[in-house]
């Protein structure tokens, strides 16, 4: 029996928002896994995402919630919750709490500039670590550049493309060549290096140059990708963080922030960086129209010029629950 992606929600971790989008004591809404959340950050700075809905009368804590300490206080009765635990913390009028009331926390790890949540169908504890990642000095590297999309598609389809390599010159400009794709899984990570061509159109110059991409996918969620551009004249050196959070069971929401190692001559830097963005944001536009008419086959007449999909196909069944996967397969 094949496997079928069984749910738009594997488990895994996912960004919520990035950190320089919430200050401490903000409270704001959101929509993910199709749910309402309230994502919220302490005076201490300590990032929350709940369930949206008040367990009073059903208030939406991020619409007009207002943080107080490490609690969250709800705009319709003033009920306060704490932001550990999600208990009822306070009720005005009385010194009693409600002894069950409480929010639904989602366990949330904040890591380089993400907030994530770790989702799991049945709430369960998460069962792998995100892992570390390099900080980048802000005197080196540039600030982020962000784009993002909202697209009607499956986090499942968007990720398999990374190893994908056949599509590369199909689909993308920057490429000419089947680019060599190797992958290597770690649990819940997988490597995939690309060797990809680039043209040096870019940097107004003809031809083409070497430019491997090494990406680690972490779950269905996120890709990092460190890449390298040596021109002969300079190396460029470029971060993107890639994120893909279901929306609900049919859109996705992506967003990707780059950076660039600073290189001698600052105006240069920004060229570079504006380039590679536009570059990036062209190549996710010619992929959406694909992603959002596809369908999933279940066995591909694959051929010696894909690259490692049924690697991929196979690492990813982690991320779903057995049950999932044999009612899927039915
Ligand atoms: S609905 Fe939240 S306090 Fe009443
Ligand atoms: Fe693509």
């Amino acid at each position: 029996m094949g496997f079928v992606p069984p749910s738009s929600f594997p488990r895994g971790w996912y960004l919520v928002a990035w950190s320089d989008e919430l200050a401490p004591g903000q409270a704001k809404p959101a929509r993910y896994f199709g749910r309402d959340l309230v994502v919220f950050r302490t005076d201490a700075g300590q990032a929350r995402i709940a369930d949206a809905h008040c367990p009073h009368l059903g208030a939406h804590l991020g619409h007009g919630g207002v943080v107080t300490g490490d609690r969250i206080r709800c705009p319709f009765h003033k009920w306060e919750f704490d932001g550990a635990s999600g208990r009822c913390a306070a009720i005005p009028f009385t010194d009693r709490v409600h002894p069950k009331a409480a929010l639904r926390l989602w366990h949330v790890h904040e890591e380089a500039g993400m907030i994530l949540a770790w989702f799991h169908e049945e709430g369960a504890a998460p069962s792998w670590d995100f892992p570390a990642y390099e900080a980048l000095d802000d005197r080196q590297w540039t600030a982020p550049s962000e784009v993002s999309w909202e697209i009607r598609a499956h986090v499942y389809d968007i990720t398999e493309n990374d190893v994908d390599c056949a599509h590369m010159p199909a689909v993308h400009d920057f490429t000419e060549r089947l680019p060599a794709t190797e992958a290597r899984v770690e649990g819940p990570l997988m490597h995939v290096v690309m060797r990809t061509e680039v043209t040096l159109s870019t940097f107004g110059r003809k031809g083409t140059i070497e430019a491997p991409a090494h990406t680690t996918k972490v779950g269905m969620g996120l890709l990092l990708v460190k890449q390298t551009i040596d021109t002969g004249r300079m190396t460029i050196d470029f971060r993107t963080i890639g994120t893909f959070t279901p929306i609900d069971e049919d859109h996705v929401h992506i967003r990707a922030r780059h950076r660039v190692k600073k290189v001698p001559v600052p105006f240069m830097t920004g060229m570079i960086q504006k380039n590679y963005s536009d570059t990036f944001k062209e190549t996710v536009e010619q992929d959406i129209p694909i992603w959002e008419n596809k369908i999933y086959r279940d066995q591909p007449a694959l051929f010696v010029t894909d690259g490692p999909i049924m690697r991929f196909r196979e690492w990813s069944r982690q991320f779903y629950s057995e049950d999932a996967i044999e009612a899927a397969a039915k």
